[in-house]
């Protein structure tokens, strides 16, 4: 059976073959280090989190889910969606649905329920309130689909740093959460606005697999 090469096998493969040149003034150490930051720049999946039982077809194509007398903390969302290779999607369809500041989802209508478009550099945005709790789950969260052609589909959850079963330290606690498996679902919060209008925001990048 053959041996797997290591990274520095496998470049000194590379330059012995021809696949790769390296100009005589660097030296294998710099061919290694560059060809291993390039690799890094490879982003990881979004995790997947499940889908859940409020999931709606056909939300509305508005990002502006708070109106303005709803109770609750003001809370923008904001984001770009990647592909694992950094290339941004623009025209990915990003499906949000949330209860509402009481823990309650819309199931007649579409209130804290969108469906919008990534944008030229996959970027996306919206306005919201912090959902509340609710009896079935653990922690506050947003529920997320993402689609676009080409890539796998992405059920995820966004999940925020300050819900109280965290308790400030969500590096420590986020597994309090059951369907909490990676950390980075966790987003962390910034206040802003002046103190008779604080509002929160948080952003949450999303990377899709490809097919
Ligand atoms: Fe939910």
């Amino acid at each position: 059976m053959r041996k797997r090469l290591s990274r520095r096998e496998s470049i000194l493969q590379c330059v012995a073959l021809g696949s790769l040149r390296v100009a005589p003034w660097l030296g294998l150490t710099d061919a290694v280090s560059a060809l291993q930051a390039q690799k890094s720049l490879a982003l990881k999946p979004t995790q997947w989190n499940e889908i859940g039982p409020f999931y709606k077809r056909l939300a509305p194509k508005n990002a502006q889910l708070r109106q303005p007398n709803d109770p609750g903390l003001p809370v923008t969302v904001s984001g770009r969606v990647f592909d694992t290779r950094g290339e941004a999607l623009a025209g990915a369809k990003i499906e949000i649905w949330q209860a509402d500041h009481h823990g309650l989802y819309d199931l007649d209508g579409y209130r804290y329920r969108a469906s919008l478009l990534a944008g030229p550099s996959g970027n996306y945005s919206f306005d919201s309130v912090m959902p509340g709790h609710y009896p079935a789950r653990v922690c506050q969260h947003i529920h997320y689909l993402v689609t676009a052609p080409g890539l796998k589909p992405l059920i995820t959850q966004l999940y925020f740093a300050t819900d109280p079963v965290f308790e400030g330290d969500p590096d420590r606690n986020y597994s309090r959460e059951p369907l909490i498996m990676s950390r980075e679902l966790v987003r962390p919060v910034t206040l802003t606005g002046d103190p008779k209008a604080i509002q929160a925001n948080v952003t949450f990048e999303l990377v899709l697999e490809r097919l």
